[in-house]
């Protein structure tokens, strides 16, 4: 893993999107893996800034992580609504490219089937946005999820901070897909995912700490402000090699 610490909440996101606006100036019709919550807000916001400016979404082919079953696209807290909030309005993406689990459909098994068979079709995900819960879930894999697992229906743990008047079934790409994925950036800032972050980066790879698989991925930057790196024993070092880095390295230690 690549181990990025930068000095604020704000300088985490603007790094993510310049590596995200990077590839699509690059790969115009780049297969981007996207997440919800709040961690990725600024980075979409960056993203339609920098749409503004010229970068152009019209080839790009996206991929949302997870998806709450049975409620409507037009909800708040669906992840569509957020999407297009957040990002999708504002930026010329084409709609038939644009993908997120649908939670509405009355076959679950067969969605998460053809949202697999989609992702292969796409040619796989060239890199995909990350977020980590305080319980160490990425998208919604809970702790013992499966490390080869793959789009399906999930049932959320009951934990502190889960909205009680959401579904607790949701769509969520499996680990296995994600660790398909050629490049994984995950972003992290804040005390609170401090703990998982470090879990995550230096503990065992196990399956109670789900974003632990992602020591398996060649490719993952770990973006984290002070706060969330302030329980990583070789902080130090990590900021080290990211003062050493020969211009251009991206990766793997
Ligand atoms: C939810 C999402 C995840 C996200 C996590 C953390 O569980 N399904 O994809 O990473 O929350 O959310 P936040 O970024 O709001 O801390």
């Amino acid at each position: 893993m690549e181990i990025v610490i930068v000095e604020s909440p704000e300088r985490v996101s603007a790094t993510a999107a310049e590596i995200i606006a990077g590839l699509v100036s690059e790969k115009p019709n780049a297969v981007l893996g996207l997440c919800t919550g709040s961690s990725p807000k600024e980075v979409y916001a960056e993203l339609v800034l920098r749409h503004r400016a010229g970068l152009d979404f019209s080839r790009v082919t996206t991929f949302n992580l997870d998806e709450y079953v049975g409620l409507p696209h037009t909800h708040p807290a669906s992840y569509h609504r957020q999407m297009a909030e957040q990002l999708f309005d504002h930026v010329n993406v084409t709609p038939e490219r644009v993908h997120i689990p649908d939670g509405m459909t009355k076959d679950i098994a067969r969605t998460c089937a053809d949202y697999e068979a989609a992702i292969s079709a796409a040619g796989g995900i060239d890199l995909q946005l990350l977020g980590i819960g305080e319980n160490g879930h990425i998208a919604f894999n809970e702790p013992t999820s499966a490390l080869e697992s793959r789009t399906r229906l999930k049932t959320l743990f009951a934990r502190p901070g889960l909205d009680a008047s959401l579904p607790r079934h949701v769509i969520t790409m499996g680990i296995g897909t994600i660790l398909d994925a050629r490049h994984c950036v995950l972003i992290a800032f804040g005390q609170r995912k401090a703990r998982a972050v470090a879990q995550m980066v230096e503990g065992p790879l196990t399956a109670f700490v789900p974003a632990s698989a992602l020591q398996r991925h060649p490719l993952t930057t770990v973006i984290i402000d002070e706060a969330a790196a302030s329980e990583l024993t070789l902080a130090e070092q990590y900021r080290e090699i990211q003062r050493l880095k020969p211009d251009g390295q991206r990766g793997g230690t």
